[in-house]
């Protein structure tokens, strides 16, 4: 079911599931017919995709599982039969880049003046279990004058993004003088970029921005995810007539397919399902997530998933074709398998290529002798010539890797670095060479990843600190603001001094990659998200040790707030605090993200999270931390994600059970009992004094750490994890195990208490 829509007015169910034919279920390639219908309307068709009478169908031969289409009329192409998978129309197919064009819907928020509310047609596309999933070049692309839309996957971690669209910060005025063609961001426009291996999303818009006070010149929003080669902003889709009649209701959707979910090596052991046939097809693993597409090898065309003579990888004849091979020397070109070669006519020399044959010079017998001494000594000079050519030659090759590596050490600020570095000795930070990174990491591994966020990916490794191996995390981080980059290098210098309990320690850098390379400590446990939400362990923090942690973040985050020159996170949440031995909080995620986010208009930070007063204003000030942590308190407290489903938010659900009196029924009663309520219905309070508007009445981050701290001494709790619902065969195992942990048992309640349960 790979596309629907959930209108909340109209509640039309567009599409009925009808099932998802499985990938690879070990079935032998199948030879496809030659009857097989291979065009429909005018959209080429090759094998493994093919035309069936229903897309779930995989007993046909024509298409590999998952690949087949359907071709049918639609109203909308005016009657032109159109290839489809379910209800997604299919533009275009290509094998060599395992990639194809559909048709994706667009959704849309639009005000409706006969019930003076807002109607959403929101639409989602299911690609699980499919060989299809959104190549990176699509972005979720968000119009209107008024929105904040989500962008939601249903990927490991629950992945959600969005992005602000605004005509006048805060006011309205006539929005259309502020909308300008070719800009998208943030000014009637705004877009945010997808993970890779994402095959599944939803859109949903934000009920607290809404085009109600604006409905005569833009009553509609509008969001999709789209191919961003496709799309140039234009004024006059964030008016009417809007951006969905311009594009008749779809926009290009860039999609990323693969004939099989394993690696090629993997895919390669078991030959009766191994796709890429013949001597000439090779298999190349997907750069978007699990699985492998075929290609032929260079110099050979033709169909990688077919065997036969005809269809299969062929060569390429290049001397048939002379504009894309060129041999400016006719007659001289000679075709071989997997190549040709192109001569330089008798009595030439030169590069018959490009056309630059030149007559080869013969002499006489006398001139030969004349010359013969001459040419000895001119035949070694030559040699030595040649020896030093080749020599330096490579010496070239050597120098252009370490030159580039110094190009991107320039760029990314490296020179100032070094001086204040010069200047501040002993500041206990490194600058690691790339060969170092390069081998800590084994050329950045996927084995070695241990988390991927939305400022970079996380590699585990072990890196010489002090004069000592020792454990660490490695960030690669994701592409920096070009105009930015001096300032990342004074925060890092500034992140380096910064000596906390509570925040993660950052150990050096390395500049010379084309992104930055940050290096922390290592922290062994896992985030405070997980212990949240993850059902995965069975272990439970109580309120008091809640409190603590939250304490402990609060007062890391008013120290880098306090200092001289401050550092705010802008992205707080509970993802970006760890969970250190003991349960040490350690707040993370600085570094790449210092850069951008003075520049950047697209909402920086996670929704949910972000302060409604940054997204207006574009500018992040420490009080959008302060709400940040508040909406993260009420996590805390009560158990709940920030955004409901039905896309409330936690905080509006805490004022509204708190102005009816329901609040106690709020906490996750797991964690509190009738001792700690008191102390949890204070808590609560702080949290919304984190969230009041405007932002300058919030209280000091300061403030806010030492009353938690005061709070959670209040709580007569044992301070460490409690793990409940273990069987008593459990607990005596646990017992009977011998480590050096400490464990206590407290039978009556039957909690098990452990610092180092959950790993
Ligand atoms: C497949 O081969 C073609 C032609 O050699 C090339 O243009 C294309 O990039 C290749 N695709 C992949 C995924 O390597
Ligand atoms: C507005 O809402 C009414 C009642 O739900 C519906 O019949 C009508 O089609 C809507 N108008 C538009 C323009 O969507
Ligand atoms: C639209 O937003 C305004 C506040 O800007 C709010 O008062 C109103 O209830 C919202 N309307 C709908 C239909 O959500
Ligand atoms: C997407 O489709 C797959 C296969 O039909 C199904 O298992 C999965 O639950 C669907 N995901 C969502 C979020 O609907
Ligand atoms: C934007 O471009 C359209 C045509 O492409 C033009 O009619 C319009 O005047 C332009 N608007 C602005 C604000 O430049
Ligand atoms: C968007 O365009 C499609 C196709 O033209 C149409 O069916 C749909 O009603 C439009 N939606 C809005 C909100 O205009
Ligand atoms: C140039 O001419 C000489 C003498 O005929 C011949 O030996 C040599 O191979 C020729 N070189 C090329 C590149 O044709
Ligand atoms: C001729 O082609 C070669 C590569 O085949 C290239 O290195 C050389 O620069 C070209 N010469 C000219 C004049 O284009």
């Amino acid at each position: 079911m790979p596309s629907h829509r959930s209108a909340a007015a109209s509640l039309l169910a567009v599409w009925l599931c009808l099932g998802v034919a499985l990938l690879g279920v070990g079935a032998a390639p199948l030879r496809p017919s030659s009857s097989c219908q291979r065009d429909c309307g005018g959209v080429d068709i090759p094998y493994p995709f093919g035309i069936v009478d229903s897309p779930g169908d995989s007993s046909s031969d024509c298409a590999m599982p998952g690949f087949g289409l359907t071709c049918h009329e639609t109203d909308v192409n005016g009657g032109r039969r159109t290839p489809f998978y379910y209800d997604v129309e299919v533009v275009d197919v290509s094998l060599q880049q395992g990639q194809a064009r559909m048709q994706n819907h667009i959704s849309s928020y639009c005000y409706n003046a006969t019930t003076q509310g807002m109607d959403a047609s929101e639409w989602r596309l299911n690609f699980t279990g499919t060989p299809y999933r959104f190549a990176d070049t699509n972005k979720f692309t968000v119009i209107g004058c008024q929105t904040l839309a989500y962008i939601m996957g249903e990927q490991a971690g629950d992945y959600t993004s969005g992005c602000v669209a605004m005509c006048q910060r805060g006011g309205y005025g006539d929005v259309r003088s502020a909308l300008s063609n070719g800009s998208c961001s943030g000014i009637g426009c705004c877009q945010t970029a997808i993970p890779r291996g994402l095959d599944y999303y939803r859109v949903s818009f934000d009920s607290g921005f809404n085009t109600t006070e604006i409905h005569d010149v833009s009553p509609c929003s509008y969001a999709v995810l789209m191919d961003d080669s496709d799309f140039t902003f234009q004024a006059s889709y964030a008016t009417l007539p809007g951006f969905n009649n311009t594009f008749d209701g779809e926009a290009p959707l860039a999609v990323d397919w693969v004939v099989g979910e394993e690696s090629c090596d993997v895919a390669r052991k078991d030959p009766s399902s191994y796709a890429c046939l013949g001597d000439h097809s090779e298999c190349f693993d997907s750069l978007n997530g699990p699985g492998y597409i075929c290609n032929c090898s260079k110099g050979f065309q033709g169909n990688p998933y077919l065997q036969d003579p005809e269809h299969g990888c062929k060569d390429i004849n290049e001397c048939t074709d002379l504009e894309k091979y060129p041999c400016n020397v006719p007659g001289t070109c000679q075709n071989f398998l997997g190549g040709f070669q192109c001569h330089c006519p008798k009595h030439t020399k030169g590069d018959a290529q490009n056309g630059t044959c030149e007559a080869n010079h013969t002499f006489g017998l006398g001139e030969k002798l004349g010359i013969g001494a001459f040419g000895v000594v001119l035949v070694g000079l030559v040699c030595i010539l040649a020896v030093e050519i080749i020599r330096h030659k490579r010496s070239i090759k050597r120098q252009a890797l370490i030159r580039q590596s110094d190009e991107y050490f320039q760029q990314h600020g490296g020179q100032i670095l070094s001086e204040m570095m010069g200047v501040e000795r002993n500041i206990g930070f490194t600058v690691y060479a790339r060969g170092a990174i390069e081998a800590a990491t084994n050329g950045f591994d996927k084995e070695n990843i241990i988390g991927e966020g939305g400022q970079g990916t996380v590699y585990k490794a072990v890196l010489d600190v002090e004069g000592k191996d020792t454990l660490v995390a490695v960030k690669r981080c994701k592409e920096v603001d070009e105009s930015k980059r001096k300032d990342f290098v004074q925060e890092l210098v500034i992140l380096g001094r910064v000596d906390h309990p509570n925040i993660v320690k950052l150990l050096g850098c390395c500049l010379q990659f084309e992104v930055p390379i940050l290096v922390y400590e290592y922290v062994q446990n896992k985030t405070l998200l997980e212990l949240l939400h993850s059902q995965l362990t069975s272990c439970r923090a109580m309120l008091g040790t809640r409190l603590r942690i939250a304490a402990q973040a609060a007062g890391a985050l008013a120290y880098l707030h306090s200092l001289a020159h401050p550092i705010l996170h802008g992205d707080v949440k509970p993802a970006n605090i760890l969970l250190g031995d003991g349960w040490v909080a350690k707040v993370s995620d600085f570094g790449c993200s210092t850069i951008d986010e003075k520049t950047q208009v697209v909402a920086r930070g996670t929704p949910g999270y972000v302060d409604p007063e940054y997204l207006l204003e574009y500018q992040l000030t420490d009080k959008n931390d302060i709400y940040s942590f508040g909406i993260l308190l009420l996590e805390l407290l009560t158990g709940k994600k920030p955004l409901s489903k039905q896309r409330k938010s936690l905080a509006a659900i805490v004022q509204e059970s708190m102005g009816d009196g329901t609040l106690h029924q709020l906490f996750d009663q797991e964690i509190v009992d009738d001792a700690s309520i008191g102390v949890a219905v204070q808590a609560v309070e702080l949290a919304t004094r984190c969230l009041v508007m405007p932002g300058n009445r919030r209280p000091a981050m300061r403030c806010i750490a030492e009353e938690l701290q005061q709070l959670a001494d209040q709580v007569q709790q044992p301070l460490v994890s409690e793990c409940h619902s273990l069987t008593i065969k459990d607990m005596e195992s646990s017992m009977s195990s011998e480590t050096d942990t400490t464990r206590v048992f407290s039978l009556e309640k039957k909690v098990v208490l452990s610092i180092e349960f959950a790993r």
